[in-house]
């Protein structure tokens, strides 16, 4: 069916969407006793709570109709298989296979990819422990005290993630540093304390040709060179991670400093590849092949689960709902652990890139919302700057709490107190607080009668406001692996019930096109010609003020 809006099951759905009077999450608890067992399940160390949102046993199967009817089984089938489901750039679509540690055969265009996979990690693994115990030496003897990581989007925003969020996990042999941006304040402050004998350079890029990466490798390598002043440091001082063997090889780093990515790895899935090697040296390998094994162990449960008991499944179903049949445009990503701090901006690219679309398989612009608009930071400091907003604004915000049972740095009095906050937060969203329960409160105030009636307005929360939680029990390795592959998963089943490519990401080139015919004019060697006045005239501007 590529005209999903059209199946029996949308349209029930849109039907139930649209009635008047849906009953309020506190009456949906009340009628239902069991419905924290029902709307909750347990995928290794992560509990999914998805009780808390907008749903009732019909809403929930007429959404798994909707699954159904869009084969999610059979989609998910062929993605494990190696089919080119990304169809327009024809490719398979294999991050799996990356932590595919019962290593059985995954096979493309007939060719077994599992080998290739299997010796790369054995690479990453032999070079990991050169660096870490200090026996990859710079070019003048010292051992590498310092990693940084020029790669941006999929090259960037997951080994960077992924690191912060392993903090408590390293060790202090190997710091590391993550330059994204081609704002030179970014390399200039990141290079300036560090010192060129002792740093190894990450060049993360799978198309080697990102200019914000290739500006920033080129500087690195300047800055190497005003210490070094020999050319032959750079094998000392610099890896690549790419596709581009030639645009590698151009750069001047060897084949034996070079790992391999495939064209079936997309940028926005890439942390599981050798794009994962900043996470391996900060961590030492064994942590990083637990990150895969808890990846492993979700794609399994996602693979072999029916669909009704499937984490990835439901939590797909319960975003679809909320964005193309309740109209909620945004989601939150809120995590109350701190080493969660960059896991929505990781999840912003891995959604938003991958489900931004507006066209279906066959090229037809699809009359619906796809995607969400991904947003969120840290739930506690957000508690202090935007939860008015989520808990008292006419916009309804679905929102992914995400916390954990144990701190993985336990400090006295601390993680009782953020996990307060966070089991209070999803109880008031979803309860709110009556005109009466203010009422009553302010009564007990002692507060006059007139004065309660002025206040009573302003203290009203409607509640019904839709969640998430997934209460993990640490956040150790594993259990991070589970959760990013369990996102993975989700976006993967949204796209397919939207009937769209989640694996290209064609909108962000026009804008790359452009700026590669503007930066001439800005370096003098073109005329500003060509553009509309707005823009000709902001580069003029540009031009006229600056001051060389
Ligand atoms: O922003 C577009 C994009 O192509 C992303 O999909 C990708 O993750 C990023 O740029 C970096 O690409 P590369 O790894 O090829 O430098």
């Amino acid at each position: 069916m590529s005209r999903i809006y059209e199946s029996d099951a949308w349209q029930t759905l849109k039907e139930r969407a649209d009635k008047a009077n849906r009953p309020h999450l506190r009456e949906l608890f009340t009628a239902d006793p069991n419905r924290f067992e029902k709307m909750s399940l347990r995928v290794q160390n992560i509990l999914l709570d998805y009780s808390k949102n907008l749903i009732d046993d019909e809403t929930l199967n007429d959404l798994l109709d909707l699954a159904n009817e869009a084969k999610v089984d059979d989609w998910r089938r062929r993605m494990f298989q190696g089919d080119r489901i990304n169809i327009t750039e024809d490719r398979a679509v294999l991050h799996t296979a990356l932590r595919n540690r019962t290593n059985t055969p995954v096979y493309v265009d007939g060719k077994n990819v599992m080998p290739a996979v299997n010796n790369e990690l054995a690479r990453i693994k032999k070079f990991v422990n050169q660096v870490r115990r200090g026996e990859w030496r710079g070019y003048s003897g010292k051992r590498i005290t310092d990693v940084v990581n020029l790669g941006i989007g999929g090259s960037d925003l997951g080994p960077r993630m992924v690191t912060q969020a392993l903090k408590p996990y390293a060790d202090d042999r190997i710091r590391v540093h993550f330059v994204s941006n081609v704002d030179g304040v970014e390399i200039a402050n990141t290079l300036r304390p560090l010192n060129p004998e002792r740093v190894l350079f990450v060049v993360a890029s799978k198309t080697f040709t990102t200019s914000e990466t290739m500006t920033n490798a080129h500087t690195a390598r300047n800055w190497l060179m005003s210490s070094a002043f020999d050319e032959r440091a750079v094998a000392k001082h610099f890896i690549a991670v790419s596709s581009n063997k030639e645009a590698i090889k151009a750069f001047g780093i060897s084949a034996e400093n070079s790992f391999q990515m495939w064209d079936w790895v997309g940028g926005r899935f890439s942390l599981w590849s050798a794009i994962g090697l900043p996470i391996a040296l900060y961590l030492g390998f064994s942590q990083f092949e637990e990150l895969l094994t808890g990846a492993h162990e979700m794609d399994i449960h996602f693979r072999d689960e029916p669909l009704e008991q499937n984490a990835p499944v439901l939590m797909a179903l319960i975003s679809i709902w909320n964005s193309t049949f309740l109209g909620y445009q945004s989601q939150a990503i809120l995590p109350y652990n701190w080493p969660l701090a960059r896991f929505s901006a990781y999840l912003q690219q891995a959604e938003m890139e991958s489900n931004g679309k507006s066209v279906n398989h066959k090229g037809e612009v699809v009359p619906h919302t796809t995607g969400s608009i991904i947003w969120g930071q840290l739930g506690i400091d957000g508690q202090h700057a935007f939860y008015q907003y989520l808990h008292q604004s006419n916009t309804i915000v679905p929102a992914d709490f995400i916390g954990s049972v144990e701190s993985s740095t336990p400090v006295p009095g601390h993680h009782e107190n953020l996990m307060a906050n966070f089991f209070a937060q999803t109880e008031a969203l979803m309860n709110g607080i009556t005109a009466e329960e203010v009422k009553e409160d302010l009564r007990k105030q002692g507060l006059d009668a007139d004065e309660i009636e002025r206040l009573v307005p302003h203290k009203i929360h409607s509640g019904n406001r839709p969640t998430n939680t997934l209460l993990l029990q640490r956040l150790d390795p594993r259990t991070l692996g589970a959760l990013i592959a369990l996102y993975e998963h989700k976006i993967f089943v949204q796209g397919v019930i939207w009937n769209i490519c989640s694996f290209d990401q064609w909108g962000v080139e026009l804008g790359k096109t452009l700026a590669k015919k503007i930066l001439p004019v800005l370096t003098g060697k073109i005329e500003n010609a060509g553009h509309d006045s707005s823009t000709s005239n902001l580069i003029r501007h540009f031009q006229e003020q600056r001051i060389l």
